[in-house]
């Protein structure tokens, strides 16, 4: 499984940016934690920075069919940004909203996600284990996607399909 990890702005900050909301761990720490936690489960991971909205456009799109799942904390573009919403519902990749800190115990501001509506869940409040957690969702994710029954594929006559449908029903006992 491939996973795409990407953080948003004023998170290269991480350490010394309010510790008391954030804590004193930097990115290039909780990037260690990321990478030891993908050799563990021998997940393949990709993990980016960007204070620009357009870049993280940029990765998302580049995402599709190369990502099996993305693990996003859009930081604060997750309150202001219709570009990143739509970049993640335009591409057919699961994406994990993730947050250090827990955005709805805040100022009301942070209350909106536009990303959460695109999402397939959200992950607040933890800490640096907010990032380990999206992680694991993203593994079920994956898990789920993997045993998903395949459509048949288009340009297989209908025909074909209902006799390939009926011979594993058959083949299964039902
Ligand atoms: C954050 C929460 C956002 O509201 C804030 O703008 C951030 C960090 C978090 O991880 O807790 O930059 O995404």
């Amino acid at each position: 499984m491939r996973v795409l990890v990407l953080h948003g702005p004023n998170l290269n900050l991480l350490g010394s940016r309010e510790p008391e909301i954030y804590g004193r761990t930097s990115l290039a720490a909780i990037n260690r934690l990321i990478r030891a936690w993908a050799r563990r489960t021998g997940t393949e991971v990709a993990i980016r920075q960007s204070n620009s909205e357009g870049e993280l456009v940029d990765w998302i799109q580049h995402a599709a069919s190369r990502y099996d799942v993305i693990v996003i904390n859009p930081a604060a573009y997750t309150h202001t940004s219709v570009a990143l919403r739509d970049a993640i519902a335009a591409v057919a990749v699961p994406a994990i909203e993730v947050h250090l800190s827990n955005p709805a115990a805040r100022e009301p501001f942070r209350r909106q996600s536009f990303v959460a509506e695109v999402a397939v869940g959200q992950i607040s409040g933890f800490g640096i284990d907010s990032y380990l957690l999206g992680l694991e969702a993203a593994r079920a994710v994956g898990r789920r996607q993997a045993v998903r029954p395949r459509r048949p594929k288009r340009g297989v006559r209908p025909a074909m399909a209902r006799r390939r449908r009926r011979s594993i029903a058959g083949a299964r006992g039902s």
